[in-house]
């Protein structure tokens, strides 16, 4: 538990006792991995989650991590070695610690000043520029990504799309077109304590992925069919996954609620800039953008016991291992707006145990500061 008064994240997962029916189904069948009828439930309920309401024939795979699931998707792709995968340079380092794990090459692009994600316009002009293999756009924040928009580009430019919505489970639409990652990780909205999701209408693709995750086990054989690894979903997250989906609307409208608190009390802070769209959709984090002051306001938070983060700073390229990732136009100067994001972003508490009492805390720290 953290120390702080009011905390930037803290997970909400179902309580044990919901569990307990479904980890004694678990041992009754001693069954505990390796693609279990657990799992298997759990992959059909939230094919039917994330199809509701549309005519979507899409397949559901778990994996161990989101991590693992974008590894195991861009492998299954069997791309040759060395492919440009083009991704922002505004992310979590997975994005791009996937790219090059599947032996492929990460390529930077910039983000849009509003939404702060990578859109199909600036994918346009950077392969335009140097062309690429796959895009990588990323639901940032948790924002989720323009579903319409992305499906003409991978149409129209025949260069294959997969979304990392790691964040955004529940808020990104699912597609019959795209291939979708979601995380699991307990800290994500939709928490579960480790996992990913793979999402698409591609079932070969899917199955390839699955048998990578077992090793490269294909078919009974028992014959390793291609170099794989293991990243399998467990019994025991699949019990937590089932549960959390059935108490999910509840999750969903308690986040709503801090959601439209924040949208209240900051209204009226003019220095404070939001990702577009934000009302439109529940975040998984609370970024902000307060021009040039996140060193001084983060201390103004630590002061008042307040924990604030700064998600997907630095850059991707300013991190020790990932320095010799080049940008799309060859200059990582040309990431304008990534680079300004990165001098201003800060990550307040956000999520379903705040009070209204909380935000309004959270936002005086804001107006001492004179914004
Ligand atoms: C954009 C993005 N991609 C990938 C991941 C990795 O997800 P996981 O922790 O499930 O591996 C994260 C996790 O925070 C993320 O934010």
């Amino acid at each position: 538990m953290s120390d702080y008064k009011i905390p930037c994240l803290v997970p909400d997962l179902p309580d044990p006792v919901v569990l307990q029916p479904l980890l004694a189904e678990v041992h009754a069948k001693r069954w505990y991995t390796n693609f279990g009828p657990l799992s298997r439930r759990f992959e059909a309920e939230m094919a039917s989650f994330l199809s509701e309401g549309q005519n979507l024939n899409l397949s559901v795979g778990a994996f161990s991590s989101a991590t693992a699931a974008l590894e195991l998707v861009l492998r299954a792709m069997e791309l040759p070695k060395g492919s440009r995968v083009l991704i922002p340079a505004l992310t979590f380092p997975a994005t791009a610690l996937a790219v090059i794990n599947a032996g492929l090459e990460p390529v930077l692009a910039d983000v849009d000043a509003e939404n702060w994600c990578l859109t199909p316009e600036i994918a346009l002009n950077a392969h335009n520029h140097a062309s690429v293999d796959v895009v990588l756009p990323v639901a940032a924040f948790g924002r989720p990504l323009e579903l319409e928009a992305w499906q003409l580009f991978q149409a129209e430019i025949g260069v294959p799309v997969i979304f990392d919505a790691a964040a955004a489970l529940g808020q990104q639409q699912a597609s019959s077109d795209l291939t979708m990652v979601f995380s699991l990780h307990a800290t994500k909205p939709f928490g579960v304590g480790e996992g990913g999701l793979v999402v698409t209408s591609d079932e070969e693709l899917l199955a390839k992925a699955q048998s990578l995750s077992n090793f490269g086990f294909r078919g009974s054989a028992g014959v390793v069919q291609a170099i794989g690894s293991n990243a399998k979903f467990g019994e025991y997250y699949a019990a937590v996954g089932l549960a959390q989906l059935a108490r999910w609307q509840d999750v969903q409208a308690r986040r709503q609620r801090v959601l439209e608190w924040y949208q209240t009390h900051l209204e009226r802070i003019k220095a404070v800039s939001l990702q577009k769209g934000v009302d439109a959709f529940v975040p998984a984090v609370m970024s902000i953008f307060v021009a040039g002051h996140s060193e001084t306001l983060m201390q103004r938070f630590t002061e008042a016991s307040i924990q604030t983060r700064r998600w997907y700073t630095p850059l991707l390229h300013r991190h020790v291992a990932l320095k010799n990732i080049t940008a799309a136009s060859g200059d990582t100067n040309d990431l304008v707006v990534a680079n300004r994001l990165e001098k201003g972003l800060i990550g307040l508490p956000f999520h379903a145990f705040l009070t209204e009492d909380d935000i309004a805390e959270v936002c005086s720290v804001l107006k001492e500061a004179g914004l």
